[in-house]
């Protein structure tokens, strides 16, 4: 479908169609409007430390014995929506030499050597059929992708009719709310607490709002699959994960660490968002971030957020 311009993932599709576009010096995807994030190194180097941060969170795998189960022996076939560089589906095929992985992202920023069994497409999953027929597929699994998907509880129905009866979904979601000394953002009263932190959470979510995206999708993640009624033995798991370099424990304070870094790249990432979405000048832009960024710096408060996981199983129809 297109061609790679030069070494930095600058592609142009073969009917000239543009794959990017810039913005604040910023590479961002043409195919939905509502996915408002970067494409570019800095973002993929994002994507890289969440893919760390995850195998911690799981114990040095990125795959939980429920996927391991689904996949046991035979042949399968595997969706991962927003796929990103594609850590997770190329790690996958290398586990299950026999499991049969697609990842499928608004942009081909994936790796271009990949292990026969893996396969990348560029799609959105937006759109209101996905491209499979029912029951084509044993796991589907979406991880950070929902801000990206204005209609989740649809995305959910499509993701149901195209697994097979017994086929595993798996969903994971950053909760876009904060905690700090593990206190959730609303506890804190008349300006207390890492204010600056606070209030780039605040615009975020402003942002998504106006964009129409429903950003209750990671805290309600069972509730949504248990109303499309496609779904049996639903669970829902959260994951407390520090934010920077206070955990004793070496695990977390790795994982704590990882996030961190991944923040630090996340915060100036939303800067084109902000600007284009709630029109406000470049130097109030600027002051939300550098404020989120003193804190994330200096703060005395023991900032951490929280990971939403979801697993389902689709039933016999
Ligand atoms: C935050 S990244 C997560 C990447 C990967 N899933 C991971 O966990 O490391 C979100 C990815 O989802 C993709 N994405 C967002 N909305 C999408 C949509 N509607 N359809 C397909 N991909 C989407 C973005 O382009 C981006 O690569």
């Amino acid at each position: 479908m297109s061609t790679q311009e030069d070494d930095d993932n600058d592609y142009i599709a073969l009917d000239g169609y543009q794959i990017f576009y810039e913005m604040q010096g910023r590479k961002f995807n043409t195919l939905n409007q509502t996915y408002m994030l970067p494409a570019d190194d800095d973002e993929i180097q994002r994507f890289a430390l969440f893919h760390r941060l995850l195998k911690f969170v799981f114990c040095g795998n990125s795959f939980p014995g429920l996927i391991q189960e689904t996949l046991q022996s035979g042949e399968h076939r595997v969706l991962d929506v927003g796929t990103g560089k594609g850590d997770w589906a190329v790690e996958l095929c290398d586990m299950f030499p026999s499991v049969h992985v697609t990842g499928v992202d608004l942009v081909p920023i994936q790796y271009q050597e990949v292990p026969p069994n893996c396969l990348f497409e560029i799609w959105d999953a937006n759109a209101h059929d996905l491209p499979y027929e029912d029951g084509h597929f044993d796991l589907v699994h979406a991880r950070a992708v929902h801000t990206g998907i204005r209609d989740y509880p649809h995305f959910l129905c499509e993701a149901g009719r195209i697994l097979r009866p017994g086929g595993l979904i798996l969903l994971i979601e950053p909760d876009l709310r904060q905690w700090a000394n593990n206190k959730p953002e609303p506890k804190f009263k008349h300006g207390a607490g890492p204010r600056g932190w606070f209030t780039f959470w605040e615009t975020y979510r402003r942002c998504l709002f106006l964009i129409g995206i429903d950003v209750t999708v990671p805290q309600r993640l069972k509730e949504l699959l248990e109303e499309t009624n496609m779904f049996e033995q639903i669970d829902e798991y959260e994951g407390e994960i520090p934010v920077g370099f206070y955990p004793r424990k070496k695990a977390l304070l790795t994982v704590g660490q990882l996030q961190w870094m991944a923040y630090d790249l996340f915060l100036p990432a939303l800067k084109p968002m902000f600007l284009s979405v709630l029109g406000l000048p470049e130097a109030s832009v600027d002051q939300i971030i550098e404020g989120a960024q003193h804190d994330l710096y200096y703060t005395r408060f023991k900032l951490s957020s929280r990971l939403r996981i979801a697993y389902a199983r689709r039933r016999p129809n």
